[in-house]
């Protein structure tokens, strides 16, 4: 149980936005990726032995370059990044030579699928009288873009961006902000993130941390105590109580 909160804060990419489905859904790409397998597995396989690499890896640089940029002190927006990172990992899979599919995968990032439970977890969560909020990476645009394009925007209230103060998470500031923008005390704020290192990063500032793991991974940064963890946005009501 989640008590004395008054605000629930949402991670926005991996937690209420599926990043994955950006290359699922690209027919171009999936044809440009069965066309460099096609000789030795069926079109199927061939999707699926690149398909999922490439966009865990288009991810995983997307992370790794907010990270290096907080450290160096160099922020660019999340869009930059992420077209920094697409760049990497279309390059790695010899794909880098098709600006259109480029710019279409990229372009997707602003309707990616949101998970099926988000919607109606986030209309329990308002109906306990509890803020529904986001704090991410993501600009301002992308956001609004992403929940306008999945029907949420009614649902989210404040969307906060890390782009006003162009620090990438898990820096303390970003926790710090969505604390000032809420008027809120951290542990009153319940943070839901799939990310285990934004998790860490939330739980290690102070709010009340909760992981969402659909693929049931193991836990991870043990020093910053996570609340509770769940494996679909619909176990999170049940566990929140604003006394
Ligand atoms: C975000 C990234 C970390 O939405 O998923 O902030």
């Amino acid at each position: 149980m989640i008590k004395d909160i008054r605000a629930c804060v949402f991670d926005a990419y991996g937690t209420l936005l599926d990043v994955n489905s950006a290359v699922a859904r690209n027919a171009a790409l999936n044809a440009a990726l069965t066309a460099v397998l096609a000789k030795t597995k069926t079109k199927t396989e061939a999707r699926a032995s690149l398909s999922a690499p490439l966009s865990q890896l288009w991810r995983q640089k997307q992370l790794e370059y907010t990270w290096t940029r907080t450290l160096m002190n160099r922020y660019a927006d999340f869009w930059q990044v992420t077209e920094e990172a697409l760049d990497f990992a279309l390059k790695t899979y010899s794909l880098d030579g098709d600006a259109e599919l480029k710019n279409s995968l990229l372009q997707s990032y602003l309707s990616l699928t949101a998970y099926p439970d988000a919607a109606q977890a986030l209309a329990q969560i308002a109906a306990l009288d509890l803020t529904t909020a986001i704090l991410s990476n993501g600009t301002p645009h992308m956001l609004q873009e992403a929940l306008r394009a999945n029907q949420l925007e009614e649902l989210i209230d404040p969307c906060l961006s890390v782009d006003e103060i162009r620090i990438y998470k898990p820096d303390p500031r970003v926790y710090q902000l969505a604390s000032d923008r809420l008027g809120l005390s951290p542990n009153q704020i319940c943070f839901i993130s799939s990310n285990p290192w934004d998790v860490a990063g939330a739980a290690s500032f102070g709010f009340k941390a909760v992981r969402i793991s659909r693929q049931n991974s193991p836990p991870e940064y043990a020093f910053a105590a996570t609340h509770a963890h769940v494996s679909t946005l619909a176990e999170l009501p049940a566990l929140l109580r604003t006394a």
